[in-house]
């Protein structure tokens, strides 16, 4: 019996759709199907992280009807897979004609041709697309463990994961659905930070570890309500270690993705203050034992204990980070965040780039609050994993209500205030379920 074709998909496949039973179906006629199965990282490329994993993934696309076998896609780009598998045929839907996929459909055409390989195209199926799929998705929530788990993910998939500061419903609605556009692809927030310093100042308090866990634990609920994005919790010192086993609980089970503690002890005061105030630092050892207690506490696997090591910001040199750094990961933290307050990079990039030669490295987190010029590529360069720009959302949000406060205070009335505001529609419409 002559041998069929053979017929390459290239699929994220995370919600199946009759879309992808029709690309299928054509593909099933032509030939024997292998899948191209795009992984979390290929995905994460060009738009956001799938909802299951690529294993996940993988078993529900082996059982569908008139697939052969299915492959790892590592890239968006088709190239290195077809010059592997060699197909007759690649199948794919339409709609890739013209948008961020045009490219990538040229290549394929280009690359096929060199062994007189077709491209067979579907039309689109209307009614029905991953997109509005991923907008009912979002509608249903999340849950805990889903939220949990996503963090990790990310930081495997992304070069870089990009983080925001929220302390509000309002602040975590606009990271959940904030989208741009650079360089062709659109960007937007992996996940949210809980900041100390603006989590105390939207309550008008200071950041020295004066708002309660239970408080700190109100504003991640209001959060979790209305977002999906995971979350990364500023655990300041981290208290006591026996209190931070508790805290480490209390996050897990509502769905943090991870906590990152300071080696500080005594009156925690903000970083940024440097050494203006008073702040002592931990012993290696202590700090060690809160990381060690913290680790012993969480019941997932994909909880994360990290440590911020604050030599930099409290002068005590760039030996002194390194070494807290090796300590902190041989007591276990899943992570190591490193904080500078110089305008300049040099002290920062220093820091990554001999943190870079660990053999035990692991991820990596700074906070580019001060040297703030420095871009994402450029911290990707020297091996940063997850950026977090940690207060941007309280600090624009005090000058403009301040202004508006000064402002109907001189007027008298308030149409000044006009041009400084959304208007009462736009408002409104912040909460569609306003107009519902
Ligand atoms: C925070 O956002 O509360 C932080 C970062 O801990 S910093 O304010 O720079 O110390
Ligand atoms: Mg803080």
């Amino acid at each position: 019996m002559p041998t069929k074709p053979t017929v390459y998909v290239g699929m994220s496949a995370d919600l199946i759709h009759p879309g992808h039973i029709n690309v299928l179906s054509r593909a099933a006629e032509i030939g024997d199907i292998t899948i191209g199965l795009l992984t979390d990282a290929a995905i994460a490329s060009y738009k956001r992280l799938p909802h299951m994993t690529f294993e996940q993934r993988k078993a529900v696309v082996e059982n569908l009807k008139g697939v052969t076998r299915v492959i790892a896609q590592e890239t968006l780009d088709y190239v290195p897979n077809l010059k592997q598998v060699k197909p007759a045929f690649v199948v794919h839907g339409d709609d890739w004609q013209s948008g961020v996929q045009q490219q990538t459909r040229q290549r394929v055409i280009d690359t096929l041709a060199e062994w007189g390989g077709e491209l067979v195209e579907v039309p689109y199926t209307e009614g029905i697309s991953s997109t509005q799929l991923n907008e009912s998705v979002k509608q249903i929530g999340t849950t805990p463990n889903v939220r949990l788990s996503r963090l990790r993910r990310l930081i495997d998939a992304k070069p870089i994961v990009r983080v925001l500061e929220a302390h509000s419903g309002i602040s975590g609605l606009i990271i959940e659905t904030a989208a741009a556009e650079r360089g062709g692809l659109k960007v937007e927030f992996d996940a949210m930070w809980s900041s100390s310093l603006t989590d105390s100042t939207a309550r008008g308090k200071p950041d020295i570890e004066a708002v309660d866990i239970s408080s700190r634990l109100g504003t991640i609920n209001e959060l979790f309500e209305v977002t999906t994005k995971p979350l990364i919790f500023d655990g300041d010192t981290g208290g006591k270690p026996e209190h931070f086993a508790f805290t480490v609980r209390s996050l897990e089970r509502t769905g943090v993705s991870a906590v990152i503690i300071e080696d500080k002890e005594g009156l925690k005061r903000n970083s940024l203050f440097g050494i203006e105030v008073e702040q002592t630092q931990s012993s290696i050892e202590d700090f060690s034992h809160r990381i060690k207690v913290g680790k012993n506490a969480q019941v997932t696997n994909d909880f994360m204990v990290i440590a911020r090591i604050e030599s930099l910001i409290l002068e005590q040199g760039m030996d002194d980070a390194l070494t807290r750094a090796q300590a902190y990961i041989e007591a276990g933290a899943d992570g190591i965040m490193i904080h500078s307050r110089q305008k300049e990079s040099d002290e920062i990039f220093t820091f990554c780039d001999e943190y870079a030669k660990f053999a035990n490295r692991k991820p990596l987190i700074v906070v580019p609050t001060s040297y703030r010029h420095v871009t994402e590529d450029e911290l990707i360069d020297h091996g940063v994993n997850v950026v977090i720009y940690a207060n941007h959302m309280m600090r624009a949000a005090y000058p403009a209500m301040s202004k508006v406060a000064h402002t109907i205070l001189e007027s008298g009335r308030a149409l000044e205030v006009d041009p400084m505001i959304a208007p009462i529609k736009d408002a409104l419409a912040i909460i569609p379920e306003n107009a519902s």
